[in-house]
């Protein structure tokens, strides 16, 4: 199918215990689930690591704010997400709680080594911090006075403290990810990265807290008034559950991982802070940091005090644990946001599981139970045409085989959809085949039973390919087929004939009922400008040659707009605005500075000599509080991001039209 790695072990963030876990928690956890599945069916050694970050003020504030003390916390919490997690089917093989022993030495004993090494120094630190993140920040660092990372008040604060010496690890990290291209992925987050460290000089990192402001952490070896600093104190849970300093074999086995997956809101802590510890550890580099996008509820951001966060357990009450699985795999693409609503998640239910899926599986069951008394045919190629079959399996072969590379690239939406394809082509064969017509004639038995084998060996290679995905369903699906192993294997996956002629088939009833929406109000979304236009349209007459509300502009209007080609001559950062960039720009005619948000895309070095296209006749506005004469064009689709430039030479000032 695709090339096997030689082991895989994967990780999920460990998890906050200040509240109940919800669908962003869910999905990092059921995504890891479905690569260790995929990968335990190819028989390829997997270790798949989840648990939770029990330190921290984060921790400490909700056993406050509960009455309880920080272990209480901690103890009533992590139960939760245990619970969600066999709800969900995750099928981890290691759960790790930083209070355990087992991860607090390994912890301590880092800490003493580097200190040992003067990898770590003590000094007083004047600066600014922010509670909810828990990260110090220098001037520099802030956004108009307030945290860079959430937005937040930041608190003025002077105190003693131990600093891992990560500054002096600035040039080794930008050659490493540069000579490491999966190293960071999705690609622009690697890039995100880049810009980072080559535009801010990296500080050292503070890796304590006074007790006497935090108590809640692990004692530091070598000064018992500090605690450490809960990220230096997490990220070490991706070595101690798999042996480091204490199981040595255990630890070749499956170190380096093969994926850490994060969400898009850890990247700098993953891939700044933890490759420069392992680096002072003199421990290999994990092989992959993947950082997934956010989900959404419609267009807004979940968040608590919008009371717009989806809880994991009501969608499992209503659809069933497979089919949420099912639709978060499928409708995001990784790297990218996606949103959850209960529209989307009900049409792609009825539409992929209930009508493709489900129903081929109830129309080749029934003909089965019909036609050739409820027992798997026989296949017959000799003597009939199979021609139809013959390139039915085809399809579901090459839906198979093109499996594999796109787990590897990690388009696991892309994966799902090529099985779906290839269940329809299915439903799209029988209809075709029609084997209720071929039934009224005489001596067509071999045709259908050949028919309805080919139809059910193709269900079995696509239920074993979406058995990661919705592990219950397949296999109820294989044990209707007749199927008598735990588990499929993708070994014999595209071999024809594994179904047993003659086995006894069965119906499950529906694999995938129906749902219908539920009528109730929609959690709050921004407003969509579209939707005040169609009402203003209801009451105004439209002027012909202004049809405002059915969004069409006239040729005037678009001639009213000079667009011209132009060279990028200069591009810098904006201190402050890491989205934004500083163009000079060559119009031909003239010299413009442009502002653009594109930083998180583009290093602004990348950029010199680039022809581009931008709005020449647009009124100059100041972004943060920097002039921009045009606004450059480019295109973008969910993260991505690609400035519009022309077809071939072409000189600064050309008109586009
Ligand atoms: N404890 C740290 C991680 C330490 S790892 C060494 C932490 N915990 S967290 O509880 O806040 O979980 C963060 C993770 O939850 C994100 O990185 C992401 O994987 C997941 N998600 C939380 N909300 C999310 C969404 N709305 N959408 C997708 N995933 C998000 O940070």
């Amino acid at each position: 199918m695709s090339e096997k790695p030689s082991k895989y072990y994967v990780t999920t963030p460990i998890y906050y215990v200040n509240d109940k876990p919800h669908i962003g928690h869910s999905y990092t956890t059921i995504l890891a689930d479905v690569l260790a599945n995929y990968h335990r069916l190819l028989d390829v050694p997997t270790h798949f690591l989840t648990g939770t970050d029990e330190h921290g003020q984060k921790v400490q504030q909700a056993a406050d704010a509960n009455g309880i003390t920080p272990q209480e916390q901690c103890d009533q919490t992590v139960v939760r997400f245990q619970e969600l997690w066999k709800r969900l089917e995750i099928t981890h093989d290691d759960f790790i709680r930083t209070t355990e022993p087992r991860h607090k030495t390994v912890v301590q004993e880092t800490l003493q080594d580097l200190f040992d090494r003067d990898e770590i120094y003590r000094a007083e630190y004047e600066g600014w911090y922010c509670v909810g993140c828990e990260r110090f920040f220098t001037e520099k660092d802030l956004l108009d006075g307030n945290c860079p990372e959430c937005g937040r008040k930041v608190d003025s604060i002077v105190e003693s403290n131990y600093f891992f010496r990560m500054s002096k690890y600035q040039d080794w990290l930008i050659k490493y990810i540069e000579d490491h291209p999966g190293f960071i992925q999705p690609s622009f987050r690697a890039n995100e990265t880049l810009g980072f460290l080559k535009n801010k000089e990296l500080q050292d990192l503070c890796i304590s807290r006074p007790k006497s402001r935090l108590a809640w952490g692990i004692e530091l070896p070598f000064d018992q008034d500090f605690v450490t600093y809960v990220w230096f104190d997490a990220l070490i849970n991706y070595i101690s559950a798999v042996g480091y300093r204490s199981n040595e074999e255990q630890f070749k086995q499956w170190w380096p991982c093969s994926c850490h997956l994060i969400g898009k809101d850890i990247l700098t802590t993953h891939t700044v802070y933890w490759p420069t510890m392992l680096k002072a550890m003199g421990v290999e580099m994990p092989q992959s940091i993947f950082a997934h996008g956010w989900w959404l509820t419609g267009r807004t951001k979940m968040s608590k005090s919008l009371g717009n966060v989806v809880n994991p357990m009501d969608m499992i009450d209503r659809c069933g644990v497979d089919a949420f699985r099912y639709f978060l795999i499928a409708e995001m693409t990784l790297g990218q946001d996606a949103s959850f609503t209960e529209e989307s998640f009900v049409k792609r239910y009825n539409s992929d599981l209930a009508n493709d899926l489900g129903n081929v599986t109830s129309r080749v069951l029934s003909m089965i139970s019909r036609y050739c008394d409820g027992k798997m045919p026989t296949p017959a190629p000799e003597g009939i045409d199979t021609s139809m079959e013959d390139a039915l399996w085809k399809d579901v072969v090459a839906a198979a085989e093109s499996m594999g590379p796109m787990i590897s690239d990690m388009k696991l939406d892309g994966s799902v959809a090529a099985v779906m394809a290839g269940v329809r082509k299915i439903n799209v064969y029988l209809q075709e085949r029609a084997p209720w017509s071929l039934a009224k004639e005489e001596g067509t038995e071999a045709q259908i039973a050949h028919c309805l084998y080919t139809a059910a060996e193709c269900l079995r290679v696509c239920a074993a390919l979406l058995y990661p995905v919705m592990p219950a369903k397949m296999l109820e699906l294989r044990t209707a087929l007749g199927m008598s192993d735990a588990r499929p294997h993708l070994g014999r996956l595209i071999e024809f004939g594994v179904l047993v002629p003659g086995s006894e088939i069965s119906q499950p009833g529906a694999l995938f009922p129906r749902i219908e929406l539920e009528k109730k109000e929609e959690a709050p979304a921004a407003p969509k400008p579209e939707k005040k236009k169609q009402e203003k349209k209801k009451t105004e007459p439209q002027k012909p040659e202004q049809p405002v509300g059915d969004g069409l502009i006239t040729f005037d209007q678009v001639m009213a707009v000079s667009m011209k080609t132009a060279v990028i001559l200069e591009a810098e950062r904006i201190e402050g605005a890491d989205k934004l960039l500083k163009l000079q720009v060559d119009l031909g005619s003239e010299k413009r500075q442009i502002v653009a948000g594109i930083a998180l895309h583009y290093a602004p070095e990348s950029l010199i000599g680039k022809t581009i296209v931008v709005v020449a006749n647009l009124k100059p506005a100041k972004l943060r509080g920097v002039e921009s004469q045009g606004m450059l064009l480019a295109a973008s689709c969910g993260e991505t991001l690609k400035l519009v430039t022309v077809d071939g030479e072409i000189g600064p000032g050309a008109a586009v039209k």
